[in-house]
């Protein structure tokens, strides 16, 4: 195990550091003090190096992309309809930054946050940053985003936080994957989820769950190109939908190798994209495919949602693993 510190760019005259951290098998993944952003999933078969997740060689490409790649996105990931809440009696109204509703928590969010960084182990990163009641929220919230590479191969993505008000947290990795070099249609998505969101057309959840039929139903793994087929027979292009999963979320995989997907929380949004080129996203030609374990969207509207609520005193954590297979 071995972690390497080095500088990746310079956002408002401060250093952005990358740090990669390695295994006994040469797997690494990389991480970026910016957005706490998991940079690079790399493996080596037969002496050949293969990248699992997109990513940019420089910060410029993190700083303008609008398709979070690998940050850690929140406070809160998911969509909060009409940009508002109420916890414990209390009103918040946030800013609106997708029509009416908030995406991604607003235009501080972590996403936008070069982080404290540290080596807190040989195979250990541990980002933080303090929020200081930005975009409507009230108080101080201390976020920590640790990253941790065992020698099994697996990636554990720790959040955890505490504040002195009440607020909410539900943030996320909103990593892209692409486990092989074929075409991301080829891949196969496992999900396991029997119901998944139904939501409007600001695609904002109504409340209802659906079950995971036709072009939903991962429950066995099929192919992405397979599921897009389907969709496309309801006249629909392409996935951003939440799912609910267990603690067993969800596999994707090639016939070489596979990453299985695992959370403490109960919902995955999966969203496909060409994170390097909107013209081909906005032409369905999809490259990877996000997938985003968090408690499901807008759950602070709706009983049964899950709570992410944080309470004034309260400290939360949170865990993300993600684990590499090889098929021999
Ligand atoms: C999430 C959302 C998508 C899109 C992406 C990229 O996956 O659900 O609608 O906004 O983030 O930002």
């Amino acid at each position: 195990m071995a972690v390497s510190k080095t500088i990746f760019g310079e956002i408002d005259s401060e250093p952005v550091y990358l740090y990669k951290i390695s295994n006994k098998n040469q797997t690494s993944i990389s991480v970026l003090s910016y957005a706490a952003t998991w940079q690079n999933f790399e493996v080596i078969e037969d002496g050949k190096k293969h990248s699992l997740i997109e990513h940019f060689d420089n910060l410029d490409d993190y700083i303008k992309t609008p398709y979070q790649v690998g940050k850690t996105i929140g406070r809160v990931a998911g969509r909060i309809k009409d940009a508002s809440f109420q916890i414990n009696g209390v009103d918040y109204q946030m800013e609106q930054n997708e029509g009416e509703n908030l995406l991604h928590g607003g235009s501080h969010g972590l996403q936008y946050q070069n982080f404290e960084s540290k080596k807190v182990a040989e195979n250990a990163v541990l980002l933080s940053h303090t929020v200081h009641g930005e975009d409507g929220f009230l108080g101080t919230l201390k976020v920590n985003v640790e990253y941790i590479l065992n020698d099994d191969n697996e990636v554990s993505i720790i959040y955890s936080a505490e504040t002195d008000h009440d607020t909410l947290f539900n943030p996320t990795c909103h990593v892209y994957f692409d486990v092989d070099d074929e075409n991301i249609r080829q891949q196969k998505l496992q999900i396991n989820a029997n119901s998944f969101l139904k939501v409007d057309d600001g695609k904002i959840p109504t409340g209802d769950f659906l079950a995971t039929d036709g072009p939903y139903d991962f429950k066995k793994a099929k192919t992405i190109g397979q599921g897009l087929d389907e969709l496309a027979l309801l006249n629909k292009y392409e996935y951003d939908d939440a799912f609910v999963v267990d603690n067993r979320a969800a596999t994707i995989k090639s016939d070489k190798r596979a990453v299985d997907l695992y959370t403490d929380r109960n919902g995955m949004v999966i969203f496909t994209a060409d994170p390097k080129d909107t013209e081909k996203t906005e032409k369905h030609e999809y490259s990877s495919l996000a997938m985003e374990m968090q408690t499901l969207p807008d759950a602070v509207h709706h009983l049964g949602f899950g709570d992410i609520v944080l309470g004034k005193g309260q400290k939360v954590v949170y865990t993300n693993k993600y684990k590499y297979r090889r098929f021999e």
